[in-house]
């Protein structure tokens, strides 16, 4: 294998480049910006030329498509911009892979949000696709057209469709960061007030860590059928209360809990878990990390994060 990662420099790719580097895996990554010290090339994705010419001069076996549009709630105020970043960018990739070389093997990253409201849990690959957030739009719209280049232009695609990925280093903005990152605060002592603000603490949702996410991807990418969907989920349904909880254990000043509005979306799937057994049936993945150790894991990150003064 020899890896191209797009989006590299986000919360998945930066531990995927670290598995595959210490796999010995040759990876290269694209970000907006140039870095130097890594193999990373700067991207626009808008442009199907600047994407052909990375292709051509790295020639890569495998692309991790990771770039993109990630939040659900802002996806609401920026619907445009969710299709441009996912679903144009998508197809201009696609299209520079079949200009260039339709051997290249492409990992697409969807979402669970594209099922959408699903009646019969665990959902499986096959139920249909229901999205209600833009985001869950653009997702479901990557994986239609993927199987239109697949049957229609003979490409290598495989779509993946993570569940929520949680775990240090992911940005504000996803629910453990948001509570950790408040509770650490209080705690540490840096916020006056000691009030948190959390969105909605009923809704249910199946978290798996990005250590565990990522190794699925690599197993999906070594191991599956060009055209197949494969989710990447825990299979256990968590209310976001119970996560709320743990954090809360964590820490030694009692916090005053506030329902801010603003974190509430205009729709919300209320509750959705994964079947990963197509998964599990193609390889030996299976999830290492529990919901309590990568809840440790998060809090200590932003505790530390907290705590280190700026240069
Ligand atoms: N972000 C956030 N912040 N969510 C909160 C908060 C809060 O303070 N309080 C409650 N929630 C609730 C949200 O309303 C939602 O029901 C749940 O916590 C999870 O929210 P997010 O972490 O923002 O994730 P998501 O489910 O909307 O989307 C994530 O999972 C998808 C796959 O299921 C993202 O990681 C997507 O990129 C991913 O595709």
């Amino acid at each position: 294998m020899k890896a191209l990662i797009t989006g590299v420099s986000g919360f998945v790719g930066q531990y995927l480049e670290k598995f595959l580097i210490a796999r010995s895996i040759p990876v290269y990554g694209t970000t907006r910006t140039k870095n130097n010290e890594k193999n990373w090339l700067p991207l626009d994705l808008m442009s199907e030329d600047q994407i052909a010419s990375i292709i051509k001069k790295i020639k890569p076996s495998h692309i991790f498509h990771l770039a993109g549009f990630s939040n659900v709630h802002d996806s609401w105020n920026a619907r445009k911009e969710v299709i441009q970043a996912n679903v144009i960018a998508t197809m201009n990739l696609f299209e520079a892979v079949k200009k260039v070389n339709k051997d290249i093997r492409i990992i697409t990253v969807g979402s669970s949000e594209e099922y959408g409201y699903v009646e019969t849990m665990p959902v499986t690959e096959k139920a249909p696709l229901n999205p209600i957030s833009p985001y869950g739009v653009s997702k479901a719209a990557i994986s239609m057209m993927g199987r239109q280049y697949v049957r229609g232009d003979g490409l290598d695609i495989i779509h993946v469709r993570p569940f929520n990925h949680i775990g240090p280093g992911q940005r504000r903005g996803f629910v453990t960061s948001d509570f950790a990152y408040q509770i650490a605060l209080i705690d540490a002592g840096k916020r006056q007030s000691r009030k948190m603000k959390i969105g909605n603490l009923e809704a249910v949702r199946d978290f798996t860590d990005v250590r565990d996410i990522i190794a699925a991807y690599y197993e999906i990418a070594v191991n599956g059928n060009t055209g197949d969907v494969y989710n990447v989920c825990s299979g256990i349904g968590i209310k976001v209360k119970m996560i709320l909880e743990v954090f809360l254990s964590y820490s030694s000043t009692p916090i005053d809990i506030v329902l801010d509005d603003q974190k509430k979306s205009p729709a919300e799937i209320k509750s959705i878990v994964g079947s990963n057994e197509k998964l599990i049936t193609l390889t030996n993945w299976r999830p290492q990390i529990k919901l309590k150790q990568s809840l440790k894991d998060i809090y200590e990150y932003w505790y530390l994060k907290i705590n280190i003064p700026p240069n």
